[in-house]
């Protein structure tokens, strides 16, 4: 469903991804793991082209996005075209990235009133029953100020859904959460799962990793070295690089 070719990022003359190729189908939950650096969130960002690519080609379903060929070269799509097919994919962040001026409810109308186009009332209705779905309905009203970061993730994700997107991806969504505040993350991305979401998560949390991903890819120096499902990755004959990085983060 999503295909990665090749894809290439430079910060200046930095390389930060380093030609990554990846095939994602429909349903999959491919978690993303690696040192701090290692290019996890610019990956993420090139896929949902928060970032430009510097090389190489994403497609969905099949078809490429952001960028055609032209006889000049590569041509951006128009900024309405970007704009539909960046709809198609949810991202959700590690700091929540809410409306602050908005409420829970006003958050998750915004997309769909703004960008979609859907009346109000019919985005009102489905953002309560969205909100219902992460446990959130009594917060409906409130603002992010208001709540928790726990609660404030949900919203995010109750957000991204609101877009009926065809994959979600979450950079990190429970790194800048109380510990006791990220299991409630982790269960309503469970329950997506279950519903059989697409899903690419950038994430430390080993054990969710190891419960739900049907691949765990291993990124070091904005190269993958790894892709393989949870019973290979956590096998005893591990890497030095990936030895070192488990350990640290079972140090943290
Ligand atoms: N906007 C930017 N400008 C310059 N360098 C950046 C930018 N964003 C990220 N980097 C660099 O790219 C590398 C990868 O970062 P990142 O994708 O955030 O890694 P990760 O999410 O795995 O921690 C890091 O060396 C980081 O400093
Ligand atoms: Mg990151």
């Amino acid at each position: 469903m999503i295909t990665l070719r090749n894809i290439e990022k430079f910060y200046g003359s930095l390389p930060v991804v380093k030609g990554v190729s990846l095939e994602i189908r429909k349903g999959e939950v491919v978690c993303l793991v690696g040192p701090s650096g290692s290019g996890k969130s610019t990956l993420l960002r090139c896929i949902n082209n928060l970032e430009a690519l510097s090389g190489g080609e994403i497609l969905l379903e099949g078809e490429r996005v952001y960028y055609d060929w032209s006889p000049h070269g590569l041509k951006r799509h128009s900024a309405s075209r970007i704009a539909q097919i960046r709809a198609r994919l949810g991202m959700v962040f590690q700091d929540f990235n809410l409306f602050p001026h908005m409420t829970a409810l006003q958050n998750v109308m915004e997309g769909p009133v703004q960008v979609l186009g859907v009346k109000k009332d019919e985005a009102r209705a489905r953002a309560l029953a969205l909100l219902q779905r992460v446990g959130l309905a009594e917060r409906s009203d409130h603002y992010p100020d208001e709540l928790s970061g726990g609660q404030k993730q949900r919203v995010a994700i109750a957000r991204a859904l609101a877009m009926k997107p065809e994959a979600m991806l979450f950079d990190e969504p429970t790194s800048a959460l109380d510990p006791e505040l990220v299991h409630e993350v982790l269960s309503v991305m469970r329950e997506l799962r279950d519903d059989g979401m697409t899903m690419i998560i950038a994430t430390h949390e080993m054990n969710f990793a190891r419960e739900v991903a049907d691949r765990i890819i291993f990124l070091d120096g904005g190269l993958i070295v790894e892709d393989s499902p949870p019973s290979v990755f956590f096998e005893a004959n591990a890497s030095v690089r990936k030895d070192s990085f488990l350990r640290n983060l079972s140090r943290r």
